[in-house]
């Protein structure tokens, strides 16, 4: 497979000849999906560090057929964006693969947005959501802006926005829950987080690095809703990013976030990302928490593929 890589120009942890010379060249797959055989771009920015180190990564489609999956040192869940109508599927798939970062008990937990509803149960601040399962009944209120999504969803797909003081969107609103139900999938329904036009959506990510999980980088996300649902079947919307600074008030709530997370340790993880969008007060709130497959925005921060490249090497020794 030819890929391109970006260049190295970071501090080089190599692994050892000693390790090299009883193991050979350690492979690493890198997860994705059918439809990005060669990976996201952004993911492509490893193979350069990757190799640099004297890892060999091959990008593997995680549902192709006949593939060896305990040959590699190390699974890496990348751009694998069409589990979503598959999930039950994919987690299966997840939990034979002998090791995969991050593990498949966290995937579990993480591809099913229900997990919003156990970090506000352990305080962090969250975005206000009413559940609604297949099968019940949702009235929608008759004023206030709203957004409804699938809790099992990626790439901002089956996601609308409504102005329910407009009795046609209100109209468009219910059937939307009712066309998520009728597929049998959960509904949520949240206020809409009117900062995210303005300030816009954070984005912070952490890699695995010598001393655990550690903050990257961030970058900044512009609004994705315009509108009620398109009913489009994309793989994912394009969005708008530019790197930020995150505030002090932003770097502390992702912490409780991680500080929260199942198991009560982020160890185990080679990256997270957490996503927030500043709640009516200003005060930043939980939108969502990536443990699967975040785009981890490596070309918007100097020495991030590196960084990334090195947590690797730390989960293969
Ligand atoms: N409550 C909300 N208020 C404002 N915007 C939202 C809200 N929920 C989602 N969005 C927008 O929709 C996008 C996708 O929603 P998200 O919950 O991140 O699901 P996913 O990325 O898994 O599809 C977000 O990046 C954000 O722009
Ligand atoms: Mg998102």
């Amino acid at each position: 497979m030819a890929l391109d890589g970006s260049t190295h120009n970071g501090p080089l942890i190599n692994l050892s000849e000693s390790y090299r010379a009883t193991r050979g060249e350690p492979r690493v797959a890198l997860v994705t999906c059918a439809e990005l055989p060669e990976l996201d771009p952004d993911d492509r920015l490893l193979v350069g560090p990757l190799a640099a180190r004297g890892v060999r990564i091959e990008p593997v489609v995680w549902d192709a057929p006949g593939v060896d999956w305990a040959a590699y040192r190390l699974v890496v869940l990348r751009s694998a964006w069409d589990y979503a109508s598959r999930r039950d599927e994919f987690v299966a798939w997840a939990d034979t693969v002998p090791r995969l970062a991050n593990p498949s008990d966290l995937v579990r937990w993480n591809t099913d947005k229900r997990y919003l509803a156990e970090l506000a149960d352990a305080g962090v601040p969250t975005v206000p959501t009413e559940w609604v399962e297949p099968g019940a009944t949702w009235r929608p209120p008759t004023g206030g802006e709203y957004v409804i999504k699938p809790a099992i969803s990626a790439g901002s797909l089956d996601t609308g926005r409504y102005d329910l003081a407009d009795p046609a969107l209100r109209g468009l609103a219910a059937r939307h829950v009712a066309r998520l139900g009728a597929a049998g999938r959960l509904a949520m329904v949240q206020p809409y987080l009117s900062a995210v036009d303005t300030v816009g959506e954070t984005a912070l990510l952490f890699l695995a690095g010598p001393d655990g999980l550690g903050f990257s980088h961030a970058i900044r996300k512009g609004a994705m809703l315009t509108g009620p649902d398109q009913e489009t079947v994309e793989l994912f919307r394009s969005e708008k990013i530019t790197p930020r600074t995150p505030s002090t008030a932003e770097r502390a709530t992702a912490e409780r976030v991680l500080a929260a997370l199942p198991g009560g340790t982020t160890e185990r993880l080679l990256y997270a990302r957490v996503d927030l969008i500043p709640g009516p007060d200003g005060t930043p709130v939980l939108v969502e928490l990536e443990l699967t497959e975040p785009s981890l925005f490596l070309a918007h921060a100097p020495g991030a593929a590196d960084r990334l490249a090195d947590g690797i090497l730390t989960r293969l020794s």
